[in-house]
């Protein structure tokens, strides 16, 4: 096989905390090949969530990763620019959160949510992305979709 389209190399992960710097995760390493489906299990608290907001450069502000590097295709995330960054999230890499009733904008409708992504990584005109956005919520079977599109999210369950 060629080289891994996803390379977490040795990574460690540490917080600041009031009783100093300290270390949590240590030396994760796993490759992820194209077109490959890789699950990761673990108890909770065993660092799943932490490896994954490393690989979107999306750590919370106290925590550092203090050894090792995260390749993808062969280039070293944490040396993109915050703009270089946001071509790739959402597009080529992106984290389907826990919590939908959190992750959604909650002063924003449901449709537009979606659209905004859409019109941030393609070339689609908003009348496009609108239909492509519907499209999507059709293929996922959402009811009514052109309802869904237009509520906010605490108006759906
Ligand atoms: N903001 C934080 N400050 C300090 N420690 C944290 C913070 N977030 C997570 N941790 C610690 O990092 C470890 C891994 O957490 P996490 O990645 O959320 O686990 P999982 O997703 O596997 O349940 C846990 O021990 C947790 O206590
Ligand atoms: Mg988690």
């Amino acid at each position: 096989m060629s080289h891994p389209l996803l390379n977490i190399h040795q990574i460690s992960i540490g917080f600041q905390t009031d009783n100093g710097f300290r270390e949590t995760l240590q030396q994760v390493d796993f490759q992820l090949y194209k077109n490959e489906i890789l699950g990761i299990v673990g108890e909770s608290g065993s660092g799943k969530s932490l490896t994954s907001l490393a690989v979107l450069g999306l750590l919370p502000s106290s925590a550092k990763i203090t050894e090792g590097e995260i390749l993808y295709n062969g280039e070293d995330l944490s040396t993109l620019s915050t703009k270089q960054l946001r071509k790739i999230r959402g597009k080529e890499i992106s984290m389907i959160f826990q919590e939908p009733m959190s992750s959604l904008n909650p002063s924003m409708k449901c449709g537009p949510q979606v659209t905004e992504i859409l019109l941030e990584h393609t070339a689609l005109s908003k009348k496009e992305a609108k239909a492509e956005t519907l499209r999507l919520f059709e293929k996922v079977k959402l009811p009514r979709p052109e309802s869904i599109y237009d509520v906010y999210p605490h108006q759906i369950s």
